[in-house]
């Protein structure tokens, strides 16, 4: 049919705005099938530059777009939203606390999480990308309790992504050649980029690369650094990357990921691995008929387990210093 998907860009005047808006409109989000009603917000500062970016994906005529629109209103932009892509987000400046913009971050997740809980149709799929990411999602969650705790996610994909480019181009494979890397965890630097399940070519990755050494260690480094990289190259942060990344995210949650394979998503923890109950936190999943499942059963050795717990542990804390900061503002 030609009803078109609502799909909401939060932040999109932004840099990661600018990359995403026209690969959503090309379908790589939500496929090529359907039709697109694509609802860009920003705040009332970036109205102008909004309508700019608006103007631009009208001239570049796509041929799924039904709709373009501009929005400063979070409650007009999710009217009836079916996917709401968030990277909106206060920009951590020179002088500030960790804390402040924690704080500054959390108040804009819990005020969009109204507004969703009572604009957006009941069943829609939200990923978060503005950082703190995890945190974001689960304050978005706590404070929409009426939509389904499994259809907030926040994305690791393009952590995920990194992993598998970086062991492509150390075993001289193309990047497509590699599968089920995992990343554990949170959207920081406690992540945890698990190669232990990976393949590359059908192969193990630890028997491939046959460097342990490098895979327990520059690896997981490099995986972890890569966005302070980007920043010292592009002295801007990664956009197209996590660009593109966040239409894998929803394409593969939409459309199910492939057979034999998985993706990591940041997703609330039903207690699987022994990960709290409720973080939003990132496994593997694997994705049929709309849904994420945690890829159960992995084994997990003890170095993993380590760096699995640090990553939780971390998560917690950023979760309580959220609540305190709402609690502060209150
Ligand atoms: P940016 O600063 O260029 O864009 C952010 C946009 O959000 C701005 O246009 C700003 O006006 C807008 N915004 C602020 N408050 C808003 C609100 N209440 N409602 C709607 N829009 C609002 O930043 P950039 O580079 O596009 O990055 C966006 C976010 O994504 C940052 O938080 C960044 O840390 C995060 N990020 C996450 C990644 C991940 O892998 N999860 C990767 C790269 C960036």
């Amino acid at each position: 049919t030609r009803r078109p998907v609502n799909v909401v860009i939060t932040g999109a005047a932004g840099q990661i705005g600018y990359a995403l808006a026209p690969m959503v409109c090309a379908g790589a989000a939500t496929g090529r099938e359907k039709a697109i009603a694509l609802r860009l917000l920003d705040v009332p500062f970036a109205e102008k530059a909004l309508r700019g970016v608006m103007m631009e994906l009208e001239d570049a005529a796509f041929e799924l777009v039904e709709s373009v629109s501009a929005h400063v209103d979070p409650e007009e932009a999710f009217v009836d939203a079916d996917v709401c892509i968030m990277v909106g987000g206060f920009p951590r400046k020179a002088g500030m606390e960790r804390k402040d913009v924690m704080g500054k971050n959390v108040a804009i997740y819990r005020e969009q999480a109204r507004a969703l809980a009572t604009k957006a149709k009941p069943g829609v799929k939200i990923v978060v990308v503005a950082n703190p990411a995890n945190t974001n999602a689960n304050i978005l969650r706590k404070f929409a309790p009426e939509i389904p705790a499994a259809n907030v996610t926040c994305m690791t994909r393009l952590d995920h992504n990194r992993a598998l480019a970086k062991l492509g181009g150390k075993s001289g494979r193309a990047t497509r050649d590699v599968k089920n890397v995992i990343i554990w965890g949170n959207h920081s630097s406690t992540q945890y980029p698990d190669v232990n399940h990976a393949t590359i070519e059908g192969k193990t990755a630890r028997e491939v690369i046959g460097d342990d050494a490098y895979l327990d260690g520059e690896f997981v480094d490099a995986v972890r650094r890569r966005g302070a990289e980007i920043i010292e190259a592009r002295q801007l942060s990664s956009a197209l990357s996590a660009a593109s990344s966040v239409c894998d995210h929803v394409y593969d949650w939409l459309n199910g990921t492939k057979e034999g394979e998985w993706t990591s998503m940041g997703v609330v923890s039903d207690g699987s691995y022994g990960v709290p109950e409720g973080l939003v936190y990132s496994f593997p999943v694997t994705c049929t008929g709309g849904k994420w499942q945690i890829v159960q059963g992995l084994t997990i050795d003890e170095r993993s387990r380590k760096l699995m717990d640090e990553s939780a542990t971390e998560l917690t804390e950023e979760f309580e210093l959220a609540e305190a900061c709402l609690a502060e503002s209150a």
